[in-house]
């Protein structure tokens, strides 16, 4: 068979297989191979060529790679790999230095919650979250501090209202959580707060809390050191000393603070312990029966104790931050180094 003969021959024949292809009786990948395959129709062309005059050579040589490329561009509608398959395979540059997939990291002062969390799970407490805008009465009056009593001047406060505020402390978080449950309750409650004090290296208008509450029959104070001392343990490592000093607070009775032993090591040491050695953690007590009474839990029957933990200060002590301000930044360069 003549070159022409054959090249009207496959003409035709991708034709009608070009009908079906439409109709979807034939499948794709085998008119594909059939003429563009490694065996293919086209294929066949090369040997005949190799056998026409050196003359024609040329023209048939155009006449092959035209009809090849006719093929290749139709069928390419009906599956777009069909054209980019070389040119993908082309396109790949193994020297090229790998992509920087740009990962998140978790913010230091979450991750000291999540690492409280998890301490605190293993003793059965679960974590609840209260409003961060609350009203005067769950962040003052139901805890037994009420218009005028002085503590108010403890913390400054942001209102929104006149009876609605930026919550100071996440103590209220007891209140809303001991309104819709009757104990046994053992809860952590952790969040950000808020305070109309100036901005320093030392103190910022928001910073977190975690409020702890336990509340069942026999609760003792020794149950509060216990387990408060299990945690400083598992927090700062097994060595820990902690010692507990008497304080107010006018939402537990009796009342303490807790110092856990940081040691006089370096200068630094002297100045964050201001030369004691020690250094307060938490405020703590056991939960004072006025703030029983007004959620309605009875006093006689149940105990509780409740304690309160800055975040800040713990995030700063762990990583060696010696101003607050840059926890609350966003500074990808600061982020980047909690990975
Ligand atoms: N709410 C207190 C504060 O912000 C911390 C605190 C102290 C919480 C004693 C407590 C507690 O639950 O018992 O300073």
């Amino acid at each position: 068979m003549s070159i022409q003969n054959k090249i009207n021959e496959i003409k035709q024949s991708f034709g009608s297989d070009l009908d079906t292809l439409n109709i979807g009786k034939i499948d794709f990948q085998s008119i594909y191979y059939k003429f563009l395959g490694r065996k293919g129709l086209i294929s066949e062309l090369y040997p005949m060529l190799a056998k026409v005059d050196n003359s024609k050579k040329p023209q048939w040589g155009n006449d092959i790679n035209n009809l090849k490329k006719y093929i290749e561009d139709t069928l390419s509608k009906f599956n777009p790999n069909t054209n980019n398959k070389k040119k993908e395979h082309q396109l790949i540059d193994l020297s090229l230095p790998e992509l920087y997939l740009n990962k998140g990291s978790i913010h230091p002062i979450t991750l000291i919650i999540e690492e409280i969390q998890n301490i605190f799970k293993k003793i059965g407490f679960s974590s609840i979250y209260g409003p961060e805008v609350d009203t005067d009465y769950y962040n003052f009056e139901a805890l037994n501090i009420p218009k005028h009593h002085p503590a108010r001047d403890m913390q400054d406060t942001f209102y929104t209202t006149d009876s609605c505020l930026l919550r100071t402390h996440t103590s209220g978080s007891q209140i809303h959580f001991m309104e819709n449950t009757q104990p046994p309750i053992r809860i952590l409650s952790p969040g950000r707060v808020y305070r109309n004090e100036d901005i320093s290296v030392r103190s910022y208008c928001l910073f977190h809390q975690i409020e702890g509450l336990y509340v069942d029959k026999n609760v003792s104070f020794s149950d509060l050191k216990g387990t408060l001392d299990y945690f400083a343990k598992e927090f700062f490592g097994h060595n820990t000393k902690t010692r507990f000093r008497p304080s107010y607070f006018p939402f537990t009775e009796p009342s303490a603070e807790m110092d856990v032993y940081w040691g006089l090591n370096n200068e630094s040491d002297y100045r964050i312990t201001k030369g004691t050695g020690w250094l307060e953690i938490l405020g703590c007590g056991m939960v004072d029966p006025e703030v029983f009474k007004s959620v309605k839990i009875d006093s006689k029957k149940y105990r509780g104790y409740a304690f309160g933990l800055g975040i800040e200060r713990i995030a700063m002590l762990k990583y060696g931050i010696d101003d607050i301000r840059i926890l609350f930044d966003g500074d990808v360069r600061f982020m980047r180094q909690f990975k």
